[in-house]
This record gives structure tokens, sequence and C-alpha cells, in this order.
């Protein structure tokens, strides 16, 4: 019987999948032998949870917190605060206007009170705010409804209403481009200021959707040394190694190569035995998915483009990948 990752790995961190309603029928039993920590990959987003005010609609977060208790496994939160996949009506008052500072933060205080005191017994762990930070260097903060409308404190306040809704979740800043220098910069500036001001974060989620390519390993080594000198936890929130480099638009594809499989391979390998290096300040490593059947790397970024970015195929087997990490460890 092939290992199982959640073994391999009890001495070092959580291994985690994100997951939907499709999935926890179809890769249900590599989800529960594999994987002891599950993120909903939609169905806790704003959209879903409260599509209209005071509209709660929690049938799918439910199925999935159902399946995390049924399964022994840990179950993060994702996520309360960010500028997609969250409905108009959170930023127009009656009249279609724009809504009012204290309107929005009063809107956003309901939601994260609603959902994180419903999850308080499942979800021991929350991405509060995601995605806050500009990509381009001379900006600081994404421009967003959110920002124009409350205010920079709104990411405070996020924080600090998860807080009073459940004083034990652990609450995260989760975000791409880690190992952008410029962003990244950003992004320790941000939590520091946070941190500063007393407010409650207990983590960072890098979340590692990376290329065949890049980022390189020093720079993967260099964001974890830089997150994990804020003296907050680091979560690998939503890993992903794409078989293709950076620069590939190839859509010709009907499945991977073996040189693909084989660099993809090689990679894991590196970024585990990274990750295992740094398991003091790694508390969990979470994929994006769990096997090659499904993975919202389908059309992205390059449409009408299959993707086969995890350790697991798409019958579920053991990929070159999964040897690589569950096989015997040098650290
Ligand atoms: O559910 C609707 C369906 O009813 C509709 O017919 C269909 C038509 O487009 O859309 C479906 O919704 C899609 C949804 O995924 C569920 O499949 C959305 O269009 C699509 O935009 C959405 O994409 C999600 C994306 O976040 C949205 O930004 C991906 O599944 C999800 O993997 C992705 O996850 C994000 C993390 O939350 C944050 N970090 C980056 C990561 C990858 O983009």
């Amino acid at each position: 019987k092939q290992p199982a990752l959640q073994s391999v790995y009890k001495d070092y961190f959580d291994i985690g999948a994100a997951v939907n309603l499709t999935t926890i029928e179809s890769q249900k039993s590599l989800l529960a032998y594999q994987y002891n920590s599950i993120t909903a990959e939609n169905d806790m987003k704003f959209e879903r949870i409260q599509p209209e005010e005071g509209l709660y609609t929690f049938e799918a977060a439910d199925r999935i917190a159902g399946f995390a208790a049924a399964n022994g496994m840990k179950l993060r939160g994702h996520t309360l605060v960010w500028h997609n996949q969250t409905p108009d009506w959170v930023f127009k008052s009656a009249d279609g206007e724009p809504v009012s500072r204290d309107t929005l933060l009063a809107r956003m205080k309901s939601h994260i009170e609603t959902v994180v005191g419903r999850y308080k017994s499942n979800i021991y762990c929350w991405d509060v705010v995601n995605e806050v930070i500009e990509d381009k260097s001379d900006v600081w903060l994404r421009e967003s409804n959110w920002l124009k409308l409350a205010g920079e404190d709104f990411i405070a306040k996020a924080f600090e209403y998860a807080h009073a809704a459940d004083p034990n979740a652990l609450l995260f800043y989760n975000d791409y481009n880690e190992c952008n220098p410029e962003k990244r910069d950003k992004i320790i500036r941000l939590v520091q200021s946070l941190q500063e001001k007393d407010v409650p974060i207990h983590g960072i989620g890098l979340q590692g959707h990376w290329n065949l390519n890049g980022p390189t390993l020093p720079e993967i080594r260099e964001a974890i040394e830089r997150y994990a000198a804020t003296g907050l936890k680091l979560q690998v929130t939503e890993l992903d190694i794409s078989v293709f480099d950076y620069e590939d638009k190839r859509t010709d594809l009907s499945e991977p190569t073996a040189e693909m499989l084989e660099r993809q391979a090689e990679r894991y390998g590196q970024v585990f035995e990274l990750f295992r290096e740094y398991k003091d300040a790694i508390t969990a490593v979470t994929f994006w998915g769990a096997a090659d059947d499904y993975t919202w790397l389908d059309n992205f970024p390059v449409r009408g483009r299959k993707n086969w970015p995890f350790v697991f195929d798409e019958k579920h087997e053991p990929k070159p990948s999964f040897w690589k990490i569950a096989g015997p460890m040098k650290s």
C-alpha cells in the first residue's frame, strides 16, 4: 500500500487540499487517506455565503465542514475579505450609490461574526484578508471597493472582528507572488504594521502557485526566511506546480510529457525538502486541489489548456512527484 502523506509528514506539518462539492465525492478516498486538512476552494467566499444582504447560504460550506469532521480532518477557512468573489450589494446602498465607510464596516463585521461564529468548532484557522497588496511595484495596496470606501484600516478591522468572533481561531493574511521581492516587502510591511498595532494576526499564507521553471529554490527560501522573521507562523496555502514553464503557452498536449513529469518531480522534491528544513515555522502545506482530474489551472492562464499540477494523476495514482516527496527523507 502506498504511504499516506499525512503520516509521512506527521512530525513536520499538516498536508491539506482545496476541495469543492464535486471533489469531496469524486476524490473522497484519496482525500481521506492522503490529507489531514482541507480548505473550501470557493464555498466559503463572500458571494457563496451571503449572496444577498442577510441571506446566508451555508449548505455547501456545511457539507465541506461535515466532510472534514467525518474524516477527522482539520479545516481552514478561506476567505473573509477579498476584492474578488464578493457580491456588488456589499458596496452599494439601496439607491445604488456607494455605501458609507460605516455601513461597509458594519456589513463586514456582521458577515465575519456570522461566518466565523458558525464554524467556531470546525475551523481552526482563517484566511481573514486575502490579496490586498498590489502587484505593481509603485502602488501599495490593491485598488478595491474595500479600500476605496472604507480606507486602509478595513484590514485591521477584519482581523479584530474575526478575533472577537472566535478568539481561538488562528488568523492569517494570505497572498501570492511571495517571491517577487517588491511585493513581498509590501506584504511584510503590512503584516508588521498590524503587529505593531497589536492587531490579532497569527500567520502568513504563502499561496505557492508556481511553475516548472519559477520561482527558483533560492527565491522560495528567501520568501520563507523573510516571512518567518516576522515571528508569525507560515502556511503554504494554495500549492500547485504547473507542468509548464512560465513562458510556455502550448495548448496541444493531451497528457504531460515524461520530461515534464520528471522536472515536476525534481521540483516537488526540492520544494518539500526546503519546507521540511523550515518545519518550525511552517505548520501546514495545502495543495490547491488534490489530483490532476481537477485543477483551477485548467484554462488558466492559457485558455483551452489542461494542466497536471499535483502529485496524484487523473486516476488518483501517485506520480513521480509523489514518490519524491513521500520517499526517504534527507532531513
Ligand atoms: O459556479 C459558477 C457557475 O455557476 C458558472 O456557471 C460558471 C461560469 O463561469 O462559473 C462558476 O464559478 C466559477 C468558480 O470558480 C467555480 O468553478 C467562477 O467563474 C470562477 O471565477 C471561479 O474561479 C475560482 C477563482 O478563485 C476565482 O478567483 C477558482 O475556482 C479558485 O480556485 C480560485 O482560487 C483562488 C483563491 O481563492 C485565492 N488565491 C488564488 C486562487 C486561484 O485563482
